[in-house]
């Protein structure tokens, strides 16, 4: 199929590129590069040795996109384009509201107008906010804490509405618990600039002495170590789940919402002693208050994926511990 991926040159999108690449499809990339780099177009060329076209534009363009969907025939979208910073989204709620929601909507006026009734949406397990029993299932309640997650929920809703309105359209929305680690090649993914406010990319910077010591957002929740639970997923496991999403959309009308995480739950202890295991590396921690906002436990039921994509997580937390590390070293050299 040829599918249009905006966002894909980000961490997320330029993995599941690469393996609809590998999978035989045909990619077009739009993607501003407002949290992304050029250079990623040419590693995930270099990768699996296919070409792709690639558009640099904002998906709020209409008549960009207008103009995409004329000369390209595009059969499938897979949305990634958005901004994802939870922090910034509370200080800037507008920037979140109008890039993610307004870019959504733009897109899908004109898919409309060319009938490309197809579309994987990247949603994620911030959806569940503070989930009351685990593992979480896709009907579980669903609730926000901030902007960012609440855009994602609307969105969610955007896209039910699409479809109660025109029944023709097919739409998963995946949502992702937490993607971490890289390509095997370490010639893709996540470098985010700054201090990290996610934990595998934090984890990385210490590795790196970029940084001194990891601090470990609290010690005290009702956990197995008391520090903080979650599903870690491996983005090469995650980039294949959208593999399997878009041969769902092709055969399946309607809309569903499909957890991606591996269905267990790792402390920050556990994938700190694991990184350290499996790079022979020490990580210095001090533990520091909670991070407000926080909740204790996160990880996901994932039989739908199973029953409805035919996927299942294959990579354990030491292959993402190994190939977060990995990435970093292959970038070290690559810039000298
Ligand atoms: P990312 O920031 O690395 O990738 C997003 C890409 O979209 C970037 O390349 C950016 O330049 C581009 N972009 C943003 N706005 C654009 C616009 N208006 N027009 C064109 N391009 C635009 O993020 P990611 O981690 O790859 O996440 C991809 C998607 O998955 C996002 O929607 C994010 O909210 C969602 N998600 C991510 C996570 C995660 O932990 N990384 C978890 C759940 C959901
Ligand atoms: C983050 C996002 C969430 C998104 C999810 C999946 C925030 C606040 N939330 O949540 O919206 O859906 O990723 O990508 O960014 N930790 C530390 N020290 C650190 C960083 C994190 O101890 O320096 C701990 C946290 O307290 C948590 C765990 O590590 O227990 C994971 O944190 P993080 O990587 O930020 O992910 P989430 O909190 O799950």
């Amino acid at each position: 199929m040829k599918i249009l991926v905006t966002g894909g040159a980000g961490y997320i999108g330029s993995h599941t590129v690469v393996e609809l690449l590998n999978a035989g499809h045909e990619v077009v990339v739009l993607d501003n590069f407002s949290n992304s780099n050029e250079s990623v177009l040419n590693s995930m060329e270099q990768i699996t040795q296919k070409s792709f076209s690639f558009i640099r534009g904002d998906v709020q363009d209409k008549d960009l996109l207008k103009k995409i969907f004329e000369q390209e025939q595009i059969e499938a979208v897979i949305h990634f384009a958005g901004f994802k910073a939870v922090g910034e989204s509370v200080l800037n709620p507008l920037k979140y509201y109008e890039n993610n929601l307004f870019s959504t909507i733009c897109l899908l006026e004109v898919m409309n107008l060319f009938h490309v009734k197809k579309l994987v949406f990247s949603s994620s397990a911030t959806v569940y906010g503070n989930p009351s029993k685990l593992p979480i299932f896709e009907d579980s309640s669903l609730s926000t804490t901030n902007p960012y997650g609440t855009t994602k929920l609307m969105i969610e809703q955007i896209l039910r509405d699409m479809v109660v309105a025109d029944a023709t359209w097919s739409i998963v929305l995946l949502r992702y618990f937490n993607p971490i680690g890289a390509h095997e090649s370490g010639l893709i993914g996540e470098n985010p600039n700054g201090i990290p406010n996610n934990l595998m990319p934090y984890i990385v910077k210490v590795a790196n002495q970029e940084l001194p010591q990891l601090q470990v957002f609290g010690n005290d929740y009702d956990t197995k170590d008391g520090t903080g639970v979650r599903d870690y997923i491996h983005v090469v496991d995650l980039a294949l789940g959208h593999v399997a999403a878009i041969d769902y959309v092709k055969r399946y009308q309607g809309v569903e919402a499909i957890n991606l995480g591996t269905g267990h739950g790792y402390s920050v202890l556990d994938l700190v002693h694991s990184f350290e295991s499996v790079n022979h590396i020490s990580i210095p921690y001090q533990i520091v208050p909670r991070r407000p906002g926080d909740i204790a436990s996160c990880y996901a039921d994932v039989t739908k994926a199973q029953k409805l994509l035919n996927w299942k997580a294959q990579k354990d937390i030491n292959m993402m511990c190994k190939d977060a590390y990995h990435y970093l070293e292959v970038q070290k050299k690559q810039n000298h």
